[in-house]
């Protein structure tokens, strides 16, 4: 088996050139980059990955758990991390936990084995099993988007309470009176602050908030279908919906199809993310943009500093979140602003 010594004398480079090029860890011009992998191939060399993680006891794998891989929101995130590891010659491991606790643990118990340098976390959330395994873990982590109280843990997060705030906020300016909120999981932080920010709105404005326009959803298509189909059923129906993300305000969108209700002029929509589908629904959907890529970015980033600096301070990361105004929002009906 030829080795990175015989490859950087055919190369006339030196080892640590080889060792650059074959682990991505730092720029080598084009040249170069050419002419070691044709030595490479020449003479057949396997570079041997286990015996440099033992000698370096780093595998420049990145662990990333996510909840929910069929949501474009998590994609977005994770097309973030992904950028931002492969410029620092990491490689990323997607897990998937499917909001499902056993896979959660289960992929964090083969990240710890596989011994990867470092993972990004979205909590499922009411998981304290799982960030307790996180926590006592060797590896640094990095949790997004979910903060998890109690745990002092290097996170970015988003102003969810104030993102939610404004677009409500901007649903009463134009009239709008009885408002549904369409939650996600209750029990995650993100879905509360978001429920919290519509409470704020109203309130502010000395509009009560009626319990029966408050339905819990999943962040799924169907959990917002069916929480829309339920409010705009109602005796006196919403004029307006605000959903806890994108997805489920896409299936309220559907659901006013269904009850014949036009978008805006019937009925205003708005959701949250501002995942790339948003833009192309139609009517398309206002929502409140999230930083995705930003926010993996960050992730990353932090992530990459906390291995090679693991004594730095905990770092907590709030990005701003903002309104995007489209289609799918206007004035309130005529015969029902208040
Ligand atoms: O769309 C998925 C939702 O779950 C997003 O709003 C994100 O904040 C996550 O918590």
């Amino acid at each position: 088996m030829a080795t990175i010594k015989e490859v950087a004398e055919s190369a006339g480079v030196s080892i640590t050139t080889v060792s650059h090029i074959v682990n991505g860890t730092r720029y080598v011009s084009e040249g170069l980059t050419v002419k070691v992998r044709s030595a490479i191939d020449e003479l057949g060399y396997r570079p041997h990955t286990a015996a440099r993680s033992l000698r370096s006891c780093k595998t420049h794998m990145i662990g990333l758990i996510l909840p929910d891989n069929t949501n474009p929101f998590f994609a977005e995130i994770a097309r973030g991390v992904e950028d931002s590891c492969f410029d620092a010659g990491y490689s990323v491991i997607l897990c998937n936990t499917d909001n499902n606790l056993e896979k959660e643990v289960n992929y964090l118990r083969l990240l710890e084995n596989k011994g990867v340098d470092g993972i990004a976390f979205v909590s499922i959330g009411q998981d304290h099993e799982a960030i307790e395994i996180l926590a006592k873990q060797k590896q640094p982590h990095v949790l997004i988007d979910r903060y998890i109280p109690d745990f002092e843990i290097d996170c970015v997060l988003v102003d969810n309470r104030v993102g939610a705030r404004k677009a409500v906020a901007r649903l009463i300016e134009l009239g709008h009176r009885r408002i549904g909120f369409i939650s996600g999981r209750r029990n995650l932080v993100p879905s509360m602050e978001r429920e919290q920010g519509y409470r704020e709105a109203l309130r502010h404005l000395g509009i009560n908030v009626d319990p029966a326009n408050l339905v819990e959803g999943d962040f799924g298509l169907e959990s917002g279908n069916r929480a829309a189909l339920r409010l705009l059923s109602r005796p006196h129906r919403p004029t307006a919906l605000f959903a806890a993300n994108d997805m489920m305000a896409i299936g309220a969108l559907k659901a006013a199809r269904q009850m014949a209700l036009r978008v805006p002029e019937d009925l205003s929509v708005i959701g949250f993310d501002d995942i790339q589908l948003s833009s192309f629904v139609s009517p398309s959907l206002t929502t409140v943009a999230q930083p995705k890529y930003t926010m993996g970015r960050r992730t990353a980033e932090i992530l990459l500093t906390r291995i090679k600096q693991p004594e730095t301070k905990t770092i907590s990361e709030n990005l701003s979140t903002r309104v995007v105004e489209r289609e799918s929002h206007g004035m309130a009906p005529k015969e029902t602003a208040a």
